[in-house]
């Protein structure tokens, strides 16, 4: 295979630059399209190519693999995270599959730490008030939100973004605490000042702030299900810039309808974009339209991460981003 033979589809639009660097170096078909591809679209476009450039939302499931024919050998998703793909599937078809890791890892701390700072000091209320033109000055008792310094912070997940996250939020004097499958190297559990729960159940009954940076695996499911969210304090606030379908939102909805809970900052849903309407009517919640590693520059480095996963593949090298079946 060369660069300008291989066949190439992209299933939705990426930015002008990545489209023209890969029109020049592949023999590549564009979608125009802003939402996730119709399967049996797709399995009609997987007949002609060797190389799919999916992304979130375009699911590729067993009854996907099952059905695609033999000449398709890569997947180069534009996406860290490839939940919405059957990686082990792919496998049995050998068709390789790589991601776009660390590039959004920077841009997603951000977002978590803009949501922590705008939920617990009511950052909406205040733009709010403002903008309808009902503030009537400065006043003493005027939208009172929590301080965040001295707070303890459980980071769910301490992967690259839980330690960017963690790294970021000690600047605001947070204390680190965190849950991970793995406990850290002591010299970054040192440096991030970070306090190891081995249980989950343990941390969510100490933390005032919940953040969320596990991947959505059958295994992370609902694991912030009813009775786990039931442990956390009554004055903590849920962050989640990772994905909807680690929480249980129905109960998540309901702690927040009764005051069970304090506030919650949300920039993924369990059911993508059909965000639950009863959370839209909530003051103390932030949504998001899972936006937190949207930059312009992070969606070029995805882009020349899934160029260079490609570039790899066609030369006879693995993608350096390759999808390691043992890490699943
Ligand atoms: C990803 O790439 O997995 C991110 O969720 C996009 O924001």
């Amino acid at each position: 295979m060369t660069l300008k033979n291989s066949k190439v589809f992209i299933t939705r639009k990426l930015p002008n630059i990545i489209e023209k660097r890969m029109n020049e170096l592949f023999d590549v078909q564009f979608s125009e399209e802003k939402k996730p591809i119709n399967k049996s679209l797709l399995l009609k476009k997987c007949e002609n190519i060797s190389i799919l450039v999916p992304t979130l939302g375009d699911k590729l499931d067993e009854e996907f693999f099952n059905k695609v024919g033999n000449n398709l050998k890569l997947i180069a998703n534009y996406g860290a995270g490839y939940d919405n793909i059957n990686v082990k599937e792919a496998q049995k078809k050998k068709i390789i599959v790589s991601n776009t890791p660390d590039v959004l890892t920077n841009d997603t701390a951000d977002v978590t730490i803009a949501l922590i700072l705008s939920i617990t000091r009511n950052l909406p209320q205040g733009i709010k008030k403002v903008k309808e033109n009902k503030w009537l000055g400065w006043s003493p008792t005027e939208i009172m939100g929590n301080r965040i310094a001295g707070k303890k912070l459980g980071i769910l997940g301490m992967g690259r973004i839980g330690q960017a996250v963690a790294k970021k939020a000690l600047c605001f004097d947070l204390k680190i605490n965190y849950h991970n499958r793995n406990k850290l190297h002591t010299l970054t559990e040192k440096e991030l000042q970070a306090t190891f729960w081995t249980n989950l159940n343990h941390m969510l009954r100490e933390i005032d702030i919940l953040s969320i940076h596990v991947p959505h695996t059958p295994s992370t499911f609902h694991l912030l299900n009813n009775t786990r969210l039931k442990l956390l304090k009554k004055n903590a606030f849920v962050i989640n810039t990772a994905r909807g379908e680690v929480i249980d939102e129905t109960s998540l909805t309901r702690m927040l309808q009764l005051g069970e809970i304090s506030g919650a900052g949300l920039d993924v849903h369990e059911n993508g974009h059909n965000v639950n309407p009863r959370l839209k009517e909530l003051e103390n919640v932030i949504l998001l339209p899972h936006m937190s590693s949207s930059t312009e520059e992070s969606r070029i480095e995805m882009g020349e991460k899934v160029i260079m996963n490609i570039k790899a593949f066609i030369d006879g090298h693995s993608p350096p981003d390759k999808i390691i079946p043992n890490n699943l």
